[in-house]
């Protein structure tokens, strides 16, 4: 079976109308998407899903941000598609994101910056597991 990843576009890219364009730089690469799934995140939700951060000093505004609109979810096959993923999207910030990755093009602030990735294949366990 090939690799999987989870991403979520974020409600600052669903609001602006980008889940198409930025499904289709998955596509683009040759990924497949098995499953896509709109929803709303609750608190309780977010707050499994964002569990390694819980101790963070921003975690109450990245509950607050997630469950603030509608995200799209997708699960993303493909050889490597884990560690490729995280390549298409670029690092955390948008301000330090290099152009022509996902958050680097679309991002506007470390919260609203566009997309989530699993970042390891136990991530995309516990992921999976809260969204689908
Ligand atoms: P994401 O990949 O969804 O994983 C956790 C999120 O926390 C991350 O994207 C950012 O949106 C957010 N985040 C990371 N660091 C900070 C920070 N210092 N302040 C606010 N939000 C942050």
């Amino acid at each position: 079976m090939a690799e999987q990843t989870l991403i979520i576009v974020k409600p600052d890219a669903v609001k602006r109308n980008l889940v198409e364009e930025i499904l289709s730089r998955f596509k683009k690469k040759g990924f497949s998407i098995s499953k896509l799934k709109t929803f709303n995140f609750t608190v309780e939700m977010a707050e499994q899903f964002y569990s390694v951060h819980s101790s963070k000093p921003f975690f109450g505004e990245l509950v607050s941000f997630i469950t603030s609109g509608t995200v799209v979810a997708a699960i993303i096959e493909g050889d490597n598609v884990i560690n490729v993923t995280r390549e298409i999207i670029g690092k955390t910030n948008p301000k330090e994101a290099s152009p022509g990755t996902i958050r680097g093009d679309f991002g506007t602030g470390i919260l609203e910056n566009s997309i989530h990735a699993s970042d390891s294949r136990e991530s995309f366990d516990k992921e999976v597991n809260v969204v689908f």
